[in-house]
């Protein structure tokens, strides 16, 4: 199949969360399965300044017509292995900046020209060189007019452009929500203004029109597909939702096992496997002396790493700070977002020098060392469409304490229902529901025989990313 991919971040080129990791797993394992798949990207300045980009070579220059100007661009592209093309969509005075999607205090207020933009620049690009894609497969709210423009060109030009439309939801939270006013610059029939098109309370949502105009959506886990067509966790959107669920799937995303595997990571001090897990007790070490904790053989060391949004449940840590006062355990945590989660975690760290550890940074070494150096992983997330971390840390050998939602609910099973098949400890998402998941790794840790068969069972599971493309494969044949 030709399978075109549109996201905003991949990795290794550029990348705020999750999304990164998930397409940039999925579009070089559906390559290796002997599939043409091209990936098209921003020219973010960050993503341009990867070694790997010095040697794209440009392919296209475009101009995209937005309202009644015309905008120039140009595309493009690097080939990093057989099968896998990466275009990059650049406009300097859209992209060439320090910030993806804002300057750290807030969005950039021409996201809509931007993201347009790049829409558009894809459809062009599809359109001249002739890529006439099986699947054109959308992510997230950045790209949610992209179904909808792609088949408005087909109708106008007269033209086909593409089989399938796929729009994945990786994150409902964040929807593109525009003023109304800028509808122009969609060159879109009228028509599409109201409500049966992509608005939303007045406003344009990008989301919206992902979900009404794609052929199919998905997205990341199966419980998430379920969740988002209720209010609790649809946002607002759970209607529109519930109108596509015949059109609706959850495939839960892999890991890339190239990178997050113990046994060859680079950035950890120690490699380990199933079989053998004395590396692990020299990462556990290497994480004391790079966290400064008070070493201690007898005090779990639970670590967390993730965006420091309300979604990921920081919360329900903060709700539990006398926990990590009072008892023998460590705290290490990474991440960094939300001002108010990182001075309430920084005074906690404060608090307690050597047992609470707190960084405020982008590490990607540190959040290797800290899958592999602790004990448990923390993962009290609200909500978590897929999540990541907690199959990293199954495979780390680190069981996970994940909150039972979404994607979390679909990879951890909890210890004590399932002592035979248990990698972790599930609850619900609130304070009490982590207290009490504390307390359950206490008693965990301290009878070591349940818990080494905890942690051979998460190295045991199948997270590869070859199983899950495996899903999104079987779904595109069967749309065909
Ligand atoms: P989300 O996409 O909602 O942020 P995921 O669990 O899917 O959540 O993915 C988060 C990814 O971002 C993981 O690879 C995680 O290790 C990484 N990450 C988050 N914060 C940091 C940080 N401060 N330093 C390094 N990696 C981070
Ligand atoms: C989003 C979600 C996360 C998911 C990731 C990749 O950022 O918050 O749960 O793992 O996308 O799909």
């Amino acid at each position: 199949m030709k399978i075109v991919h549109v996201v905003s971040e991949l990795y290794p080129y550029v990348k705020t969360g999750g999304l990164a990791d998930a397409v940039g797993a999925l579009g070089p394992t559906l390559a290796e399965a002997g599939h043409t798949v091209s990936v098209f990207l921003p020219g973010y300045r960050s993503a341009l300044e990867h070694p790997d980009m010095m040697r794209a070579e440009r392919c296209l220059r475009l101009k995209v017509e937005m309202g009644d100007q015309f905008y120039s661009g140009e595309v493009r592209r690097i080939s990093p292995r057989k099968n896998l093309t990466i275009y990059v969509v650049c406009r300097d005075e859209w992209f060439d900046r320090r910030g993806i999607y804002g300057n750290g205090e807030r969005d950039y207020e021409d996201n809509f020209h931007r993201y347009v933009f790049f829409q558009k620049a894809v459809v062009e690009t599809v359109r001249l060189l002739d890529m006439s894609a099986d699947v054109v497969h959308c992510h997230d709210w950045q790209t949610g007019l992209l179904p909808l423009l792609l088949r408005s060109a087909e109708r106008r030009l007269g033209v086909w452009l593409a089989g399938t439309t796929v729009f994945t939801i990786h994150n409902i939270a964040f929807q593109g929500l525009f003023p109304m006013r800028s509808f122009y610059r969609t060159n879109l029939p009228g028509e599409f203004r109201g409500i049966d098109g992509v608005e939303f309370y007045g406003q344009i949502s990008m989301m919206k029109g992902g979900i009404q105009f794609s052929d199919y959506v998905t997205t990341v886990s199966p419980s998430y597909a379920r969740e988002i067509q209720t209010p609790a966790f649809g946002c607002g959107l759970e209607g529109v939702i519930a109108l596509r669920s015949d059109r609706l799937f959850g495939f839960l995303n892999g890991i890339d096992t190239a990178v997050w595997n113990p046994a060859t990571d680079a950035l950890i001090p120690a490699k380990y496997d199933a079989g053998d897990l004395a590396g692990k007790a020299a990462c556990r070490a290497a994480l004391v002396a790079a966290a400064g904790l008070k070493p201690s053989d007898t005090a779990p060391i639970f670590g967390m790493v993730c965006r420091f949004s309300e979604q990921k449940g920081l919360d329900l840590l903060l709700a539990n700070r006398e926990f990590f006062l009072r008892q023998d355990a460590r705290l290490v945590v990474l991440g960094s977002g939300d001002r108010r989660y990182e001075e309430a975690l920084r005074a906690l760290a404060r608090e307690s020098p050597g047992r609470v550890f707190v960084a405020n940074r982008l590490d990607e070494e540190m959040s290797h060392l800290i899958e592999a150096g602790s004990d448990f992983f923390l993962m009290p997330s609200l909500f978590e469409p897929c999540g990541l971390n907690q199959m990293y840390s199954q495979a780390y050998g680190t069981p996970p304490l994940a909150s039972a939602v979404g994607g979390l609910r679909d990879t951890v099973t909890d210890v004590d229902r399932d002592p035979a098949d248990g990698t972790g400890l599930s609850y619900p998402p609130t304070a009490s529901g982590l207290k009490e998941a504390l307390d359950r790794a206490l008693a965990l840790w301290a009878d070591r025989g349940r818990y080494a068969a905890a942690q051979r069972n998460g190295m045991r599971r199948d997270f590869s990313w070859k199983t899950a493309a495996g899903a999104y494969e079987r779904f595109y044949e069967s749309t065909l």
